[in-house]
């Protein structure tokens, strides 16, 4: 295809999401289901071995609801980089079918295969899912209540740096190509889902990260849609900033304490907690929420690390940052006590230190930590 046919297909597509968003019908109300579905997808390396952790801890402290038929869990296995390979898909047309009979889903880490390695070039398993569910708010709490951190990250999921995912092109041998895209519509939502979040919250500052001083027509327009919609809330101070002063400024500790809700384009978000995370123990030590309109997605944010699983440790392999994704899962379809108790848990643990997890055969396996987390859940 020549390169203006391929531009014109491209905008095409975006005025089809465009189009897709405006049709839009508002959130699920869960209370209303007849059942939760929770899909439980293991992913790759060591994500089935930490997934099936977060799934008893979710089964036990779930058990009346699944009694009752108000939960039921659906495993979904085909979601590992040889299958996607295979399909030569990001996500294969079968397993597609299986996420989109779920409400909510717990994902493990997903192999993002990149230019040089064995698999073919295919789409990350993560944006493509978040693009193909709609989830386009990645909330991202970080909290170091210690050095007075708690911070929670709204970045866009959906567009920006990623809209086109592998689908940028070279014009010729000289020229690549990529594209970014921000729409009125994408950037409102997550807006509103910051802001809506501050205001349920208590919390009295918003801050908007763009570089709109250079990137200036899609950070431009991203960054005068949130102010515009900041001034429907009153009471909270919006403040923005670039995003190379905003990385340094959270190491920055006396600044940084003042900072409570962000809201991002996709890839600053990206960047952003990670360094974000690394304050609260890594990035291991993270749980996100992936939330949409229909579907929401609940997943560790560290990588699958499939050299753990060839030299056999995948059972040594920390399932904090995945169980603490349960927690949001919980939070998100109407548990916020359960969430609360297995947060607790995990910060009892985390202190006493009974069993440690050091991803090697000097702590604990992760069987041995969820039955210590569950023991303590069972004391609360
Ligand atoms: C994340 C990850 C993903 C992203 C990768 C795996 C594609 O880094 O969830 O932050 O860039 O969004
Ligand atoms: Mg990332």
């Amino acid at each position: 295809m020549d390169y203006i046919s391929k531009f014109e297909q491209l905008i095409k597509e975006q005025k089809a999401r465009v189009k897709m968003m405006k049709e839009q019908g508002d959130f699920v109300k869960y209370d209303e289901l007849d059942t939760i579905v929770i899909g439980v997808v293991g992913g790759d390396g060591i994500g089935p071995a930490i997934t099936d952790q977060a799934h008893r801890v979710l089964k036990y402290l779930l058990q009346d609801e699944v009694k009752n038929n108000k939960v039921t869990f659906k495993m979904i296995d085909g979601l590992t980089i040889e299958n996607r390979a295979k399909a030569n898909k990001a996500i294969p047309d079968d397993v597609l079918k299986e996420l989109k009979q779920c409400h909510v889903i717990l994902k493990g880490p997903t192999t993002t295969p990149r230019k040089g390695d064995k698999w073919p070039n295919i789409e990350s398993a993560n944006v493509a899912m978040r693009k193909e569910l709609d989830l386009f708010a990645n909330v991202r709490p970080v909290k170091v209540p210690e050095k007075g951190i708690d911070w929670t990250f709204f970045r866009e999921n959906t567009e920006g740096a990623y809209v086109l995912g592998s689908n940028g092109f070279n014009v010729d041998d000289d020229i690549a190509i990529d594209f970014k895209v921000i729409t009125t519509g994408g950037a409102e939502r997550i807006a509103r889902a910051a802001f809506e979040f501050a205001k349920k919250n208590d919390k009295k500052r918003v801050t908007i990260v763009t570089k709109a001083n250079v990137v200036k027509t899609t950070d431009g327009k991203f960054l005068e849609i949130c102010k515009e919609i900041g001034k429907e809330y009153e009471g909270i101070e919006v403040d923005d900033w670039y995003i190379d002063i905003m990385t340094a400024k959270l190491v920055d500790e006396k600044r940084r304490t003042q900072f409570q809700v962000m809201i991002l384009p996709n890839l600053y978000g990206d960047i952003l907690t990670d360094e974000a995370a690394e304050f609260q123990g890594g990035v291991g030590t993270a749980g996100s929420s992936n939330i949409g309109k229909k579907y929401s997605m609940f997943e560790a944010i560290h990588g699958s690390a499939p050299r753990m699983v060839e030299e056999g440790r995948d059972i040594y392999a920390d399932p904090s940052s995945i169980i603490r994704a349960s927690g949001m899962l919980l939070n998100h379809i109407g548990y916020p006590e359960k969430a609360e108790k297995l947060y607790k848990a995990l910060e009892i643990c985390n202190t006493e230190k009974e069993y440690v997890i050091t991803g090697r055969d000097t702590g604990a396996t992760n069987e041995e930590f969820t039955n210590y987390l569950m023991k303590t859940i069972e004391k609360l």
